[in-house]
């Protein structure tokens, strides 16, 4: 089992830890947590033991943790040392070299790789002494992941929230086991999610699409080094480590938007794009007042557009969610809109949402049926199969 040394700084971020090592453990990674005396005063050791399942340390002066367990050897033992929340002043000791206190003495001492996730004001992450701070320990080795944006605790906005727990863990997994970048230099687009179809200010035509299997599938194209330009329909996912993200509404939006991103080596189309729209009404409609539900209009059909464009990716992927003859339809959507390959599947039972996915890949070869696994896993699996192909 990959082992990590979770070190946990003071600031209000702190409580995302707690999830960051519930994940880890989901994850079959072992953590063993260090929490500052910051941190303790956002999170408990109690909280992180029970999560970890392992013992807390937090400090240095401990004589029967230091009688069992020596710094040097618990800074040593892990796989990776993960610093989250990274506060400003852990990145300023750790760039300065600094070993106040039992997490930065570890820092100093570990012969291991180390992965910082930054969380402060936005003010503080801005100032010259923390971009000083991070280009230093970037020159040093150490992995900063970049901050995500949006609405602070203190108030304020901007750059500076930690980043969530999954993208977190995505680096962990990344850090722990590199996988061969493989798309370096290849530039594909996803498109995920469902997309909505106004029908007055108010109401909307939709569809069950979570987009969790399109943004896998942009995050397992990431891992191998591809850049990627994920579109995305409305829906409430963190965007994935390295993904470009460029979020629309209505399938037309979408259908643009796709456009606009080619060129591309490849196009891996997972959206579940309405096949309908309406003209929608200006104002709240009144019950009763169906009217704009009886004219229904074509949406456009991006995947085809793209498939049969004169920006033709090299490769070609689109989705067929299905309830019946799955493999029948797949196979005749490849032919129809051009696709080099259809990934079905079944969406009669609890896939639209789930976290789990069997389905069939329909190429100009044949049809491999995959064993029911989970959507992150269903990614990495067509990742590398898109990385053969291009
Ligand atoms: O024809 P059907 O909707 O079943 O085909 C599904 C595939 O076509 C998916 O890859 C989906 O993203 C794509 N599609 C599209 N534009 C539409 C409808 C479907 O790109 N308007």
């Amino acid at each position: 089992m990959k082992r990590i040394l979770l070190i946990v700084g003071g600031g209000i971020a702190a409580y995302k830890a707690c999830e960051l090592v519930r994940l880890c453990r989901k994850a079959g990674i072992g953590v063993t947590c260090v929490l500052t005396e910051g941190g303790q005063h956002f999170v408990t050791p109690m909280t992180l033991a029970a999560l970890s399942e392992n013992q807390v340390y937090t400090t240095l002066w401990d004589l029967k943790d230091e009688a069992e367990m020596g710094h040097i050897q618990l800074s040593r033992q892990a796989d990776l040392v993960v610093v989250a929340p990274a506060t400003a002043d852990l990145l300023a000791r750790m760039a300065g070299g600094i070993a106040s206190d039992l997490a930065t003495t570890l820092l100093l001492a570990t012969d291991k790789p180390v992965l910082a996730a930054p969380a402060m004001n936005v003010r503080m992450w801005s100032h010259a002494a923390t971009r000083r701070n991070v280009a230093q320990l970037r020159a040093d080795g150490v992995t900063v992941l970049e901050p995500d944006e949006g609405p602070m605790a203190c108030g304020e906005y901007g750059p500076g929230r930690l980043p969530e727990p999954e993208a977190i863990l995505a680096a962990i997994q990344q850090a722990l086991s590199p996988v061969e970048q493989r798309l370096v230099g290849k530039h594909v687009l996803v498109a995920a999610g469902p997309t909505h179809e106004p029908i007055d200010p108010v109401r909307y035509i939709a569809n069950r699409s979570s987009g969790k299997q399109g943004f896998a599938i942009a995050g397992a194209l990431a891992a191998l080094g591809a850049r990627v330009t994920l579109v995305a329909g409305p829906v409430t996912l963190p965007t994935p480590a390295g993904v470009t993200r460029i979020d629309v509404e209505t399938a037309r939006e979408m259908a643009a938007t796709v456009d606009a991103a080619l060129p591309a080596d490849a196009a891996i189309m997972v959206a579940a794009v309405a096949d309908w729209r309406v003209e929608p009404a200006a104002q709240k409609l009144k019950k009763g007042d169906a009217a704009p539900l009886l004219h229904l209009a074509q949406n456009p059909d991006i995947l085809a557009g793209v498939a049969q464009g004169l920006r033709r990716p090299r490769l070609v992927v689109g989705f067929a969610a299905e309830t019946e003859r799955v493999i029948e339809h797949a196979v005749a959507k490849r032919t129809r809109k051009n696709a080099d390959w259809i990934v079905a599947n079944d969406v009669s039972g609890d896939v639209m949402g789930g976290e789990a996915n069997a389905v069939h890949l329909v190429t100009a070869q044949g049809v491999e049926s995959w064993e029911r696994a989970s959507k992150v896993d269903v990614a990495r699996r067509l990742a590398e199969r898109i990385a053969d192909a291009l």
